[in-house]
């Protein structure tokens, strides 16, 4: 994980106002165009999967009735309250955080991305992420999930907090890598049910035999795989991602530099 002042993008790629020069590459290159919407397609899948993830996982908790939870109550009296609002903060984190990365939206409408900003880190991961450290401490689902949940949680506080921090000071490369991370802990939660749901199917059959019969045995296991592989996976590959476009940038520079010098005579 960096923390380079040099190279940061021009205001039209970062979706901020024009950084101090020191900050500006001098490449002389003309500022970057927007790529049309419908060159990502990546962007459409991703929103509809948000929107999908949150029709289905918020109405049981805009009831405020325990009865209707899909986390089982683990004896602690602050866990429903703060399950609640954990689930509503998210949804905010979730739904908002597809505009922040999707590159059309970000250089169209830059002030959009600066007030979108606010709401995903103040309306949505801060408070999501300290209500998760809690109820994540506190999990029914063993202690193998909770020290997972935590350490999202902690994560994805740090990775945003340090993403916003790049903004303010400018440092708007610094600030894309941070929010690629946080971006990707945030849809790690929708990773953690896919890979939860696979490890069900594969696990179940197994029920007589490795687990002995022992039901709560098999859940616990299928929840702490889901645990874990949502976010680890997902970190892993936004380091993939950010790496891979440096060897690109790497290799660009590298070969401008070993292009001969043409004189004219
Ligand atoms: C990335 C950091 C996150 C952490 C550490 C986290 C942690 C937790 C924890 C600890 C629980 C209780 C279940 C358990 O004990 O394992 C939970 C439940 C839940 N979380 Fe999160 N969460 C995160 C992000 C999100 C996001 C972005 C959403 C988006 C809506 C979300 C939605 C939910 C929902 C709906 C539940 C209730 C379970 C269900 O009904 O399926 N969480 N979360």
């Amino acid at each position: 994980m960096t923390h380079s002042t040099s190279g940061a993008a021009p205001a039209a790629v970062s979706g901020y106002s024009d950084p101090p020069a020191s900050a500006v590459p001098p490449t002389g290159q003309p500022p970057k165009r927007a790529v049309s919407w419908w060159r990502r397609p990546w962007v459409l899948p991703l929103a509809v999967i948000a929107v999908a993830f949150v029709a289905f996982s918020l109405p049981p908790y805009l009831s405020f009735d325990p009865a209707t939870s899909r986390v089982p109550e683990p004896g602690y009296r602050v866990h429903y309250p703060f399950l609640v609002a954990h689930v509503l903060f998210g949804s905010v984190a979730l739904l908002s955080c597809g505009f922040q990365v999707w590159p059309w939206f970000r250089q169209r409408y830059p002030a959009a991305h600066r007030r979108i900003g606010r709401l995903y880190v103040f309306g949505g991961v801060l408070p999501a992420g300290v209500t998760g450290v809690v109820i994540g401490a506190i999990s029914p689902f063993g202690p193998a999930v909770r020290v997972s949940n935590v350490l999202l949680a902690l994560l994805w506080l740090v990775c945003t907090i340090t993403g916003y921090r790049m903004a303010r000071q400018r440092r708007f490369v610094d600030h894309r890598r941070w929010m690629i991370r946080s971006f990707a802990l945030t849809a790690s939660i929708i990773t953690n049910r896919i890979y939860g749901a696979i490890t069900a199917v594969v696990l179940w059959p197994q029920l007589a035999t490795t687990f002995g019969g022992d039901e709560d045995e098999l859940t616990r296991t299928i929840a702490t795989i889901g645990a874990w592989s949502g976010w680890v996976v997902a970190l892993l590959v936004a380091e993939w991602w950010l790496e891979r476009g440096d060897m690109a940038r790497r290799r660009a520079a590298a070969q401008r530099v070993d292009r001969p010098v043409r004189t004219h005579r």
